[in-house]
């Protein structure tokens, strides 16, 4: 991944600012964090700019998760499925990496006042440490800023991390049977189809199968192609595709972040 420049200008819109849209993030992310306690609106306006600074102090990390968020709300809207049971989601962040959207996915999926139980895994440790405490560094933001109640533990409304095989799941009953939503950010089939072969057929089969979405993004065009052909043998329904508009330039030629994003269901 490459490191943000210290000087980078700061120019940053969150989802919903002056846009009409009403999917504030940073509302979405206090809405996540109280446990439905509090709003945007309840809160002291000075408070509300600090935490906005705060945000947008890595611009890269704001433009690209507003960038995600809209797409995200766009593939879900297409799809014209509501995951989840009653008022719960049950997340799969496979292959998270040091999972940057760890504390986003859980505030877009809850917008509508659900509780979000996410689990968050990927193969390597240090990925793994490295996004519980950038999930931690999030969460006391929050608290450090007095929003109310920040997350009491609830296992109805938590964050798990998992540093482990995605392929041994299966065996291991350490997740739940089935998921209302799974979501894998810069799938990587091109460095071992074998492996994101298992991890395809795997998702696949532990979807929710009335309203179980999966989401996915590429870095590349044609990675992003032969993942949706692969998914398509394996039992695998496209109802949404699409190439980021927004999507950010990184360091190789064809590279952008989430520069696709598709919507899978269960055939
Ligand atoms: C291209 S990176 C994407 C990481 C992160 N989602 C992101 O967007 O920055 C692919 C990730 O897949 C993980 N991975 C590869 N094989 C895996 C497996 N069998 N089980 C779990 N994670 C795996 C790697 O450790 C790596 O972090």
């Amino acid at each position: 991944m490459p490191n943000e420049p210290a000087n980078e200008k700061k120019l940053i819109i969150l989802p919903g600012e002056g846009t009409g849209a009403g999917t504030d993030l940073l509302d979405a992310l206090i809405h996540h964090f109280s446990d439905g306690e509090a709003t945007i609106s309840d809160l002291d306006p000075k408070l509300i700019k600090e935490l906005r600074e705060e945000l947008e102090r890595s611009p890269f990390f704001s433009q690209d998760m507003k960038n995600l968020w809209l797409m995200l709300e766009k593939a879900l809207t297409k799809t014209g499925r509501n995951p989840g049971i009653d008022d719960q989601i049950r997340l799969l962040n496979l292959a998270c990496g040091h999972c940057e959207e760890g504390s986003i996915l859980p505030a877009f999926f809850g917008k509508g006042g659900k509780r979000v139980r996410q689990f968050a895994m990927d193969l390597r440790d240090r990925e793994i440490d490295k996004a519980r405490r950038r999930y931690n560094m999030t969460e006391n933001l929050f608290r450090k800023a007095g929003i109310p109640r920040v997350r009491e533990k609830d296992e109805r409304n938590t964050v798990e991390f998992v540093a482990d095989d995605a392929t041994h799941l299966v065996g291991y009953g350490q997740v739940p049977a089935r998921f209302d939503v799974i979501f894998i950010r810069h799938q990587n089939l091109w460095h071992d189809r074998e492996v994101w072969k298992k991890i395809y057929e795997f998702v696949i089969n532990r979807l929710e199968p009335d309203n179980g979405v999966l989401f996915i993004t590429s870095y590349f065009d044609r990675e992003h192609i032969l993942a949706l052909e692969l998914l398509k043998t394996l039992g695998g329904n496209v109802l949404f595709t699409e190439q980021n508009p927004h999507t950010r330039e990184l360091d190789y030629p064809g590279k952008t972040v989430d520069r696709h994003v598709a919507a899978i269901v269960q055939s």
